[in-house]
């Protein structure tokens, strides 16, 4: 791993599946001690075995980011356990695919409360409590190319990304004076359970094949990224928008 996060604190939401458990896996990898934030206590516990078994400090705490008043008590179940928090990964994600004529308000509300909504409740938590330690810290939001452009049948998602992107922002030149460094991680496509029945189409093959590359990309592929931003080397890195999108966007 090109970055040594030894003694470093990270709390990963979104953690059960997909990019969230990637993350977590890297971050553990990198020496990081990491907080696994998620719905599904099950599989929390099997990624805390294996990141345990790699010699990570690693603990599980069951989380649905958008019950705002729980999430104090989860920043301080996982302090309690693993420390200070440094590095926060606010991942958890999710969509709904389909016209914008048909989406109702319940649909809309359960987009916007978990992809910006409860990043940013959770970015300020954290913060608050960075700011009075006085060390500064890492927000990496993970966004998507759709913050930039649309992605068809997904209106209120790419709504939602647009808003991480500009909250990455503002939060940025908030807290620049305290050193906290707020950044934003815009991936392209990457099969997860977010679209797996989608690439498995027949649309979602032939969207494939349109790509430069013709390929989806890989978790892996955000490795460097999630690294730099996560270290120290990203001292003046902050309210940037990386796409990592392996051209998918041109
Ligand atoms: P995923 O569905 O495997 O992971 C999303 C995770 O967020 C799941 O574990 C899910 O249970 C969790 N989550 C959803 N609502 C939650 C809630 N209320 N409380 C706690 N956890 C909740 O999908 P994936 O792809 O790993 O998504 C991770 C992030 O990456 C999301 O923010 C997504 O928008 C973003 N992303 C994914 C891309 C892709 O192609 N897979 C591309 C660009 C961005």
């Amino acid at each position: 791993m090109p970055f040594d996060l030894t003694g470093k604190t990270a709390l990963v939401t979104g953690a059960s599946s997909g990019l969230g458990r990637h993350f977590a896996n890297v971050l553990a990898r990198s020496g990081c001690a990491v907080a696994i934030a998620g719905r599904r206590r099950e599989r929390l516990e099997g990624l805390q075995r294996d990141l345990e078994a790699l010699g990570a400090r690693c603990v599980p705490v069951t989380l649905d980011v958008t019950v705002a008043s729980t999430l104090a008590k989860a920043v301080d179940e996982a302090e309690a356990r693993v420390g200070p928090i440094h590095i926060l990964v606010n991942n958890a994600g999710m969509n709904i695919q389909g016209r914008a004529i048909d989406m109702d308000p319940s649909g809309l509300d359960q987009i916007l409360d978990t992809n910006l909504r409860a990043p940013f409740l959770l970015a300020t938590e954290i913060a608050r409590r960075m700011i009075s330690r006085g060390e500064g810290g890492r927000i990496i939001n993970v966004a998507s190319i759709g913050a930039f452009r649309v992605l068809a049948g997904l209106s209120a998602y790419c709504m939602s990304k647009a808003g991480v992107a500009m909250m990455t922002q503002c939060l940025a030149r908030e807290w620049a004076r305290y050193g906290i460094n707020v950044n934003a991680i815009c991936p392209g496509y990457i099969a997860t359970e977010l679209n797996q029945d989608w690439f498995e189409s027949e649309a979602g093959k032939a969207q494939i094949k349109g790509f430069p590359r013709r390929q989806l990309m890989r978790e892996q592929d955000l490795d460097e990224v999630l690294l730099l931003l996560a270290s120290d080397s990203s001292a003046a890195v902050t309210g940037a928008l990386f796409s990592v999108d392996d051209g998918q966007s041109l």
